[in-house]
């Protein structure tokens, strides 16, 4: 896109911002009833509330499927590249539609009808996507769950969102390792006794236990319904999916995401992102987010973004250094890829393997790349930029939350000039501010808290049954604003460049980890007395997680216990979660009223033990001297 154009569509959001989004909504979705209203929001406490085209009647999947059927039905709509290289088919729109509409009819006929919950736990394969699009088709909201998660985490999930009916694998397979799903779910399922149905694909083949009446398998169960299933009309505001993320306190918040706004924004910044100049075939490319769907990049940049605009999407099911660190260039080569997008994490994780990887393959045919998930190092930016895209593929770094359903902050392609580790400036309708500790508003270059002052499509709209939490969470700490939780500075050039969370949350790999989840399963453990988790530097994962543990007076301190203790969060919550650093430490600092004091643990996980500050108000100031000689950094 030219800069003019850009900031055309600026111009007009300001002139008229309802025109503005009802002309996008009404050109880039098909709608059973054409909205009339635009953005109907307040973040007021005394009249809270965010609706967005609320007098419109859609169906995504029909939006995501159905209206490319006459232009594109024979086009490619999905590529899988399974774990081993090659492994793999494709999948056209048609195709799409007929196994959309089966999977469909398999949910109908274990009862599933509209506004009834679903929980996919699956690999990354296109029945994956089947599920989530089937459940939208018939107005049943979705609620995947990272297959890298454990029984517990899966079992809490489906509770908390009142699931009776499962979707799951007979186990997954990444970077040649067996992920033993089906094992898993059942674990789970011992404590959710309301799941009644458990539709389970095939994808390894392994032997698992059906459970009679309640297992069914995909493949005999696609043979006995029609292919046909109409889409259900759906309010734009009606529910779409949850997707449980990790805060600050607490268990992980069901985010909902509703049908209108959501699928407008992803299909909207698909477009202005990654999609060829207006007025091009969006299927002259082929993209590859790699992200898996259990995250929320997979749900808008893997499956709706992509298919609603009617692009072709790769779906990877595999891992950056499986069979070797050159997998992605050697994949991206082979099947065409001409779109990039993965996380800062990746890229350092490859950069350090050396340039060979990348160069031994072609990669004339990749033509812009991007990031997401977590600040990106000016270093990995530059190594992207010039080994990966040998200085010809822009890097679009966007930067957005579960919370925002796309993206939020990112350099137009072609509109808004980079800078190495920036996600330079707001999309068209994204209104950021800067605060400080008061919520005082930071003009000009300033560095502060990242607020957004407007509503915009792709808002989540509540915390899946705790509205209240939902505004507690997000608009109560800066009155009228939504708090981001990160932190961020604004240059001199007005370019925004997001320095982390300044919140108890974790960003590991890209992965929000809450410190309190992660807390709690460690004092679960029978020798652990007390935790206190706090985020480190990671050379790869951007964050580390560092735990500090009191144990038990009965139990005593050893390597074998450290490393107990580091597997046994890994089997709570999963491998995400297990501590990089675990210090056993006979006390915790604490004030004299008994609160933690994190600030204090935090410079000492961050290899900065002079700079702890003040610590004449705890209740026991010795404690800080102790932590600092036995820091494992
Ligand atoms: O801290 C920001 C970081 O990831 C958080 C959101 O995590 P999650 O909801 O899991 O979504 C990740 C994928 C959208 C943000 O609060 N983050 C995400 N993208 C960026 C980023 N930090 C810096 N730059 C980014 N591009």
């Amino acid at each position: 896109m030219t800069p003019t154009k850009l900031q055309a569509m600026h111009d007009a959001l300001a002139k008229d911002e309802d025109g503005f989004w009802l002309d996008q909504a009404r050109s880039r979705l098909d709608w059973i009833e054409e909205p009339n209203e635009a953005g109907d929001w307040s973040f007021d406490a005394n009249d809270f509330h965010i609706r967005w085209f609320a007098d419109g009647k859609l169906n995504l999947s029909a939006n995501c499927i159905d209206r490319h059927l006459d232009t594109r039905g024979g086009q490619t709509a999905i590529v899988f590249e399974g774990d081993e290289p090659g492994e793999g088919y494709e999948l056209s729109y048609r195709d799409l539609h007929a196994e959309v509409c089966r999977f469909a009819n398999v949910l109908k006929s274990r009862g599933v009808a509209k506004g009834d919950r679903v929980t996919i736990y699956m690999p990354m394969i296109p029945e994956a996507a089947f599920a989530m699009l089937a459940c939208a088709r018939i107005g049943a909201v979705h609620s995947v769950v990272f297959g890298g998660f454990s029984p517990d985490s899966l079992a809490g999930r489906i509770r908390d969102c009142e699931s009776s009916v499962l979707v799951t694998a007979d186990g997954g397979r990444r970077g040649g390792k067996s992920i033993p799903l089906k094992a898993n779910a059942d674990t789970a399922l011992e404590s959710c006794p309301d799941v009644h149905s458990v539709i389970l694909v095939r994808r390894t083949g392994d032997d698992v236990p059906v459970v009679e009446g309640r297992d069914v398998w995909w493949h005999d169960a696609r043979e006995s319904v029609d292919a046909d299933c109409p889409p259900e009309p759906m309010a734009a505001e009606d529910p779409l999916f949850i997707l449980y993320t990790s805060g600050s306190t607490g268990k992980p918040k069901g985010v909902l995401h509703t049908t209108g706004g959501y699928l407008l924004w992803v299909t909207f910044t698909y477009r202005l992102l990654f999609g060829p100049e207006e007025g091009q075939d969006v299927a002259e490319d082929l993209f590859w987010c790699t992200a898996d769907v259990g995250w929320i990049t997979g749900h808008s940049y893997v499956v709706y973004g992509p298919l609603s605009n009617g692009a072709r999407t790769v779906m990877f099911d595999g891992v950056p250094n499986y069979p070797d660190p050159g997998r992605f260039w050697e994949t991206s080569h082979r099947l065409g890829v001409s779109v990039f997008y993965t996380a800062p994490t990746a890229i350092r994780a490859l950069m350090r393997e050396g340039d060979d990887w990348v160069t031994q393959h072609d990669r004339s045919q990749l033509r812009l790349l991007g990031t997401v998930g977590e600040p990106i190092n000016p270093e990995a930016w530059k190594w992207y930029s010039t080994v990966v895209g040998e200085g010809r593929c822009p890097v679009v770094d966007t930067w957005w939350q579960t919370e925002t359903g796309g993206t939020m902050i990112a350099p137009v392609p072609g509109a808004v000039e980079t800078k190495p580790g920036s996600a330079t400036r707001p999309l068209p309708g994204v209104r950021p501010q800067l605060v400080d500790a008061e919520g005082g508003e930071l003009d000009g270059a300033a560095e502060g808290n990242l607020c957004l002052t407007a509503s915009w499509p792709g808002q989540m709209r509540t915390v899946y049954g705790d509205h209240e939490r939902f505004f507690q969470t997000y608009f109560s700490t800066y009155p009228g604003r939504y708090f981001t939780g990160d932190g961020c500075r604004r240059d001199e050039d007005g370019y925004y460049w997001i320095t982390g969370r300044v919140d108890d949350v974790i960003n590991v790999s890209g992965h929000r980890m809450g410190t309190a989840e992660v807390e709690s399963a460690l004092v679960a453990h029978p020798n652990v007395a007390e935790a206190a988790v706090v985020g480190m530097p990671h050379e790869i994962k951007g964050q580390g997680i560092y735990a500090y543990v009191t144990l038990n007076a009965d139990a005593a301190e050893s390597d074998e216990l450290r490393e107990e203790l580091r597997q046994w969060v890994r089997k709570e919550i999963g491998p995400i979660a297990t501590p990089d650093a675990l210090q056993f430490a006979p006390a915790l600092p604490k004030t004299r009223s008994g609160k933690i004091m994190r600030r204090i643990l935090r410079k000492i996980a961050e290899g900065q033990p002079d700079q702890v500050g003040d610590v004449s108000t705890l209740a026991d100031p010795a404690v800080v001297e102790d932590l600092k000689k036995n820091a494992l950094v």
